[in-house]
């Protein structure tokens, strides 16, 4: 199944006034996998994000496609890529989300395969030896932690690689370590990318298959999740 014209629809919610009220709420939007997965993360403020950014795939799942969410059940490929497993007729939804501290968004369209990456500008994150992880060595080199837009270039590598990590499917088991992005990308792949803010960046790459995409963003507020 593919769109006519490909359109990948971006959802972004911050996450900062979430209060426990809402928290719950948007818990309750979950079904009984995606709890279980919440309530194992240790932390409060991770389960905050984990119910925000599945409350969040849901409503845009349910604003895009037909179908009851609660009656939506995900499967995951071999790398822990998450897709619908019970897509509603004639359709074929394929979606990306992101969790980072202060905001959740996730990417959805008809048929494109997606990977996003949003990551909050922490600069105390942003060290050689953590690009070294990430960056190609030619990339390594033009990394100045000198120069004033180095926090930046920092994160627009990371988001632009984990983003086509996350569009691949393969995770943490693509060597991004050894594409050269800009050398990597240009046929397969669309990339858009953009400051959320002063205080995010956010990367979307979507599959070339049917053209360049049309992204149409969509920014929205915890109470505002069905
Ligand atoms: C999936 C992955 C790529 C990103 O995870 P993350 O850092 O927690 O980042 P995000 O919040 O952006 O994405 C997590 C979501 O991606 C989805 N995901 C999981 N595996 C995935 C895969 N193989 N491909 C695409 N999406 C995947 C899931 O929905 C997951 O959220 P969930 O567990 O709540 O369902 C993971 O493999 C990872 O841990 N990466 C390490 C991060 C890193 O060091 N990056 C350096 C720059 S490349």
């Amino acid at each position: 199944m593919t769109t006519k014209t490909p359109r990948v629809d971006v959802w972004i919610m911050p996450t900062g006034t979430i209060d426990p009220v809402i928290h719950r709420r948007l818990y309750a939007r979950l079904d009984d996998r995606e709890r279980a997965a919440h309530d194992r993360h240790a932390k409060e403020h991770d389960r905050l994000l984990y119910a925000a950014a599945h409350a969040l795939k849901r409503h845009a799942l349910l604003t895009q496609f037909d179908g009851a969410p609660t009656s939506w059940t995900f499967t995951e490929n071999a790398y822990g890529k998450p897709r619908l497993s019970n897509p509603p007729d004639g359709t074929d939804p394929r979606f990306n989300l992101t969790h980072t501290p202060g905001l959740v968004a996730v990417a959805v369209s008809n048929g494109l395969d997606l990977g996003l990456d949003a990551e909050a500008l922490d600069p105390s994150h942003a060290t050689l030896d953590t690009a070294s992880a990430f960056a190609h060595p030619s990339e390594l080199r033009a990394l100045d932690p000198d120069s004033p837009d180095y926090v930046r270039k920092f994160y627009r590598l990371w988001t632009r690689k984990e983003a086509l990590a996350k569009a691949t499917g393969l995770g943490l088991s693509l060597e991004v370590r050894t594409l050269i992005f800009a050398d990597e990308i240009d046929s397969q792949w669309h990339l858009h990318e953009w400051d959320e803010g002063d205080s995010h960046r956010i990367a979307l790459i979507a599959a070339l298959e049917f053209g360049v995409p049309e992204i149409v963003t969509h920014r929205i507020d915890a109470n505002d999740i069905r």
